[in-house]
C-alpha cells in the first residue's frame, strides 16, 4: 500500500506589519501541527523569501509564546515577485524562481498574511498553479471582501488614545490641533479613531473637504466658545477640486498677476506641497489666525502588541485557514462577514480596495454628535 505523504504548507508575512501578524501565524501552525499533522514551514521576509528561498521549519516551541507579540516573527517586504527591485533602479519579474521555492520545498499550499499587494501577489500565484489561502491583515482595513481585518483595531486604539492626549495641550493654550493618521487611500481608520477620540473635524479620502467650510466650522465652534478644536486628518484626505481655476466650458482659465498670487498662497496651503495635515494647519492660521499645531502619528500606530480584539480575531482567522488547509480548500481568502468567520475566492479581492461608503453608519452618527468632515 502507498503511505500518504502527510501535507507541507508554508506561511509568510507581506507588505506592512501590523499588531496581529503573530497572533495569526500561531492560529494557523497550531493546529496545523498539532490537529492536522501538517508540516509547517515559514518563509522568512515575505516574497522576497518566496524568490530567495529563506525559510525554516517552524516547531510548536517557534509559535510558543508569540500571541501577544507586536511585528512578524517571520519578517516582512513589500517587494512582489513579478516587480523585484535590483539595485540600478529597475524591476525584474522573478514569479518562476518563487514557483521554483514552492516546489522545491513541496509545498501543498502557501498561506501569505497581508493586505491588498499580498492579495494581488497571491492571486497571481493561483495562476501559476500554486495553492494559496490569504488572511486579511492591514491597520487600513481597506481589503474589499471582509468586514473587518486584524491590524486595524490595534491602530484605532493607539490613535484614539493619541487623540484623547491633544486634547489637555488644545484646551490649555486654545489652539487647533491637527493629527494626521494612516491609511492610505481610506479613510477608516480615521474615522473610527475620530469618532472613538471625538475629533472636531474628520478629514478622509472619501469625503474631499474645502478649507472654507472648515474654517466656517471652526468659527463657529468659537463663536459657541470653544476656542480649541481637534483635527483627524486622513493621509490620503485631498481638497475638492477647485471650481474656479475652470472656465465655463470645464477649461483650465489662463492666470493673470493676481490670479497667480492667489494660486501661490492656495499651493501653499495645498497638501501636494507637502503632507496634507500641514497644508490644513498653515491655512487655518493664515486665515483664522489661530494657533495650529500639526502631529503625523506616523508608524507609531502600526507597532506594538495587538489589542485583544485582534489577538483574537487574528486567531480565528488562523484556525479557520488551518481548517481549509485539512480540508484542502485552497485559493480563497479567509475573511469576516457579519460575525461569521468564512472565505471569498482570491479573484474576487485581487486589486480591489474597500474605501468608507458615503453613508456608512459611522459617517452619520458622527454627523449627528456634531462632527464636521469639511464637506
Ligand atoms: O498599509 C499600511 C500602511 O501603514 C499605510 O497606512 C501607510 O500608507 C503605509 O502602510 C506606510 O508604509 P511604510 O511603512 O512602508 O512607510
Amino acid at each position: 500500500m502507498l503511505a500518504t505523504r502527510a501535507k507541507c504548507i508554508g506561511i509568510l508575512t507581506s507588505g506592512g506589519d501590523c499588531p496581529g501578524l503573530n497572533a495569526a501565524i500561531r492560529g494557523v501552525a497550531k493546529p496545523a501541527m498539532s490537529d492536522f499533522h501538517i508540516e509547517v514551514i515559514g518563509i522568512e521576509k515575505g516574497f522576497r523569501g518566496l524568490v530567495e528561498n529563506h525559510s525554516r521549519v517552524l516547531h510548536l516551541q517557534d509559535i510558543s509564546g508569540i500571541l501577544s507579540l507586536g511585528g512578524t516573527i517571520l519578517g516582512t517586504s513589500r517587494e512582489k515577485p513579478y516587480k523585484m527591485p535590483l539595485p540600478n533602479g529597475d524591476t525584474i519579474d522573478m514569479t518562476s524562481r518563487a514557483v521554483e521555492t514552492y516546489n522545491r520545498l513541496g509545498l501543498d499550499c502557501l498561506v501569505c498574511l497581508g493586505g491588498n499587494g499580498t492579495h494581488k501577489v497571491a492571486y497571481s500565484l493561483t495562476k501559476q498553479g500554486l495553492n494559496v489561502i490569504g488572511l486579511p491583515k492591514t491597520i487600513d482595513n481597506d481589503l474589499a471582501e471582509t468586514d473587518i481585518t486584524f491590524g486595524f483595531d490595534s491602530a484605532v486604539t493607539t490613535a484614539a488614545l493619541s487623540i484623547d492626549k491633544l486634547y489637555s495641550t488644545a484646551e490649555a493654550h486654545l489652539r487647533v490641533m491637527v493629527i494626521e493618521l494612516m491609511g492610505h487611500n481610506a479613510g477608516w481608520l480615521t474615522l473610527t479613531a475620530g469618532l472613538g477620540g471625538g475629533a472636531d473635524i474628520i478629514l478622509i479620502p472619501e469625503i474631499p473637504y474645502d478649507i472654507d467650510s472648515i474654517c466656517q466650522h471652526l468659527t463657529e465652534r468659537r463663536r459657541r466658545g470653544k476656542w480649541f478644536s481637534i483635527i483627524a486628518v486622513a493621509e490620503g484626505a485631498r481638497p475638492k477640486p477647485n471650481l474656479l481655476d475652470k472656465d465655463k466650458n470645464g477649461k483650465k482659465k489662463k492666470k493673470d498677476k493676481k490670479n497667480k498670487e492667489k494660486e501661490r498662497e492656495r499651493d501653499d496651503e495645498d497638501e501636494h506641497e507637502g503632507r496634507v495635515s500641514t497644508g490644513v494647519a498653515r491655512a487655518i492660521s493664515r486665515r483664522l489666525g489661530m494657533d495650529t499645531r500639526v502631529t503625523v502619528l506616523g508608524h507609531l500606530q502600526r507597532g506594538g502588541i495587538p489589542t485583544p480584539f485582534d489577538r483574537v480575531l487574528a486567531t480565528r482567522f488562523g484556525t479557520y485557514a488551518a481548517e481549509m488547509l485539512a480540508e484542502g480548500k485552497y485559493n480563497q481568502m479567509v475573511c469576516m462577514k457579519g460575525a461569521e468567520v468564512t472565505s471569498v475566492p482570491l479573484e474576487k479581492v485581487a486589486g480591489r480596495t474597500k474605501l468608507v461608503p458615503l453613508d456608512h453608519p459611522l459617517i452619520r452618527s458622527a454627523r449627528r454628535v456634531g462632527t464636521n468632515f469639511g464637506d
